[in-house]
């Protein structure tokens, strides 16, 4: 089976719904890559922790008594019972419900009850700490983790999406996720809302023709700076940033001297500007939306909301999203609203109720996605649809342009599946790979 044609214009249906697939990309992709394990303002002192999936093992993501973030597989070392069963909390230790065994937040083996009576003299408890994986580290708040022993450093592997993402996270200051994560059970493949929030401008115009019919994004009585603006005037570009990240923008066509930050207060223009460099402050001045993928899995949306149906002001909303794969068919859906500290309670309020209509899970956009991809997976369920393939033939053969100044491949199209491709490119690359059989540690068993 051919899984992707060589120039990626062809993607064969059972690189996404079949089973293995499903297996091998969970060892090759999942086992290796980087992947976003949790927010740092989730866990801001000593002790608190959140549980959450990465690359499909269960793990704890820690704060520890010393400040250190840890991340901790949460399966009893004794017998594999799982450890901590909240969504979040505050705790020093974790102790397991089936036979007591009780470790610290440092993952550490504290207490083993009735030990003497139980175990021999010689039963040393320092062999039986909790693992974890082997990379942790934080970029701008994001907390990344990787199984792979021999993984690069996360910044090599960011490469080029180090600076969008970076332009993204300070543009408005230290962001914070505000509220619990919004988790959902979607019937789709993870791959499907992946390579949508890639850089698929092309879905727009048909899947979400009614939220711009009602002015989410030409709305000039929330903002009279886009009288004069069409959306014949709107300027897409499509972003090629390397080792499978793209991302897409797309800007008002507004002739202005001075960065206009659309959703934000107008007396912090000058400020959010002065935190960027200037090619920075170019990129994120009069966005309609900018969104993108960290490969594999690690989505994020940054967009004003200019309709919102009441008297709420407009205002802008991030929000990340994690595809978290489950089987071929499904994957778990976890959303974070991310607003600046600097906001104030009201409009801390306004961005997380406008991220929640716009983006959120009953969302205005995501009900008409999620209609979309639920309807891909159950229409290839069959012998005769799995055989056929997906195509990304959008803008082949397009040439990046030369004179944007921004870093990676940045192409001057809006609607094309350049992104979808270079996602794809990656993803087959590292199925490719057998290298991943020689590691010592990590999650390969079926090399
Ligand atoms: S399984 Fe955890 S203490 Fe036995
Ligand atoms: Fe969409």
């Amino acid at each position: 089976m051919t899984r992707v044609t060589a120039d990626v214009t062809r993607v064969s249906r059972r690189s996404y719904w079949g089973r293995d697939e499903f297996d091998s990309e969970m060892e090759r992709v999942f086992g290796r890559c980087w992947l976003f394990a949790a927010h740092e303002s989730e866990i801001p002192s000593p002790g608190d922790y959140v549980t959450r999936k990465l690359g499909g093992e269960d793990v704890i993501v820690v704060r520890d008594e010393t400040g250190d973030v840890r991340i901790l597989l949460n399966s009893c070392t004794h017998r594999g019972n799982q450890l901590c069963r909240a969504d979040m909390g505050n705790s020093s230790h974790f102790r397991c419900s089936y036979h007591g065994w009780t470790f610290s937040n440092k993952g550490t083996l504290r207490g083993v009850p009735e030990r003497k009576q139980v175990f021999d003299a010689d039963f040393d408890k320092s062999k039986y700490n909790l693992v974890g994986p082997p990379n942790v580290d934080v970029f701008h708040g994001l907390i990344f983790a990787s199984w792979d022993p021999e993984a690069p450093s996360l910044l090599d592997e960011l490469g080029d999406m180090a600076w969008y993402l970076e332009a993204v996270l300070d543009k408005a200051g230290d962001l914070q996720v505000v509220g619990p994560p919004a988790r959902a059970l979607v019937r789709t493949n993870w791959k499907l809302g992946a390579e949508n929030f890639a850089g698929d401008g092309y879905h727009l115009g048909t899947t979400h023709k009614s939220p711009i019919d009602l002015g989410t994004y030409l709305n000039t009585e929330a903002f009279p700076q886009l009288d004069d603006v069409s959306m014949d005037a709107m300027r897409g570009r499509c972003i090629v940033a390397g080792n499978g990240h793209t991302l897409r923008v797309q800007h008002y066509g507004l002739e202005t001297d001075e960065p206009v930050f659309l959703g934000y207060p107008e007396e912090r223009w000058a400020d959010i500007a002065s935190g960027l460099d200037p090619r920075q402050a170019d990129l994120m001045s009069r966005i309609s939306v900018l969104h993108g993928n960290v490969f594999p899995n690690l989505s994020f949306i940054d967009a004003a909301a200019l309709y919102s149906g009441d008297d709420t002001p407009a205002v802008s909303y991030v929000q990340l999203r994690q595809w978290q794969p489950v089987d071929e068919m499904h994957c778990e859906l976890i959303m974070f609203a991310l607003v600046p500290r600097w906001y104030d309670e009201e409009q801390r309020a306004h961005s997380q109720r406008a991220n929640l209509r716009m983006v959120g899970l009953a969302g205005i956009f995501d009900t008409d996605d999620f209609q979309n991809w639920t309807s891909v997976a159950d229409m290839s369920r069959g012998r005769v649809s799995q055989s056929t393939d997906f195509v990304y033939a959008g803008g082949v053969g397009i040439k990046p342009a030369d004179d944007v100044g921004w870093p990676g491949a940045v192409y001057d199209v809006d609607h094309s599946e350049v992104n979808q491709r270079e996602m794809f490119r990656r993803w087959s690359e590292l199925l490719d790979d057998d290298s991943i059989c020689t590691r010592t540690t990590g999650t390969a068993d079926q090399c």
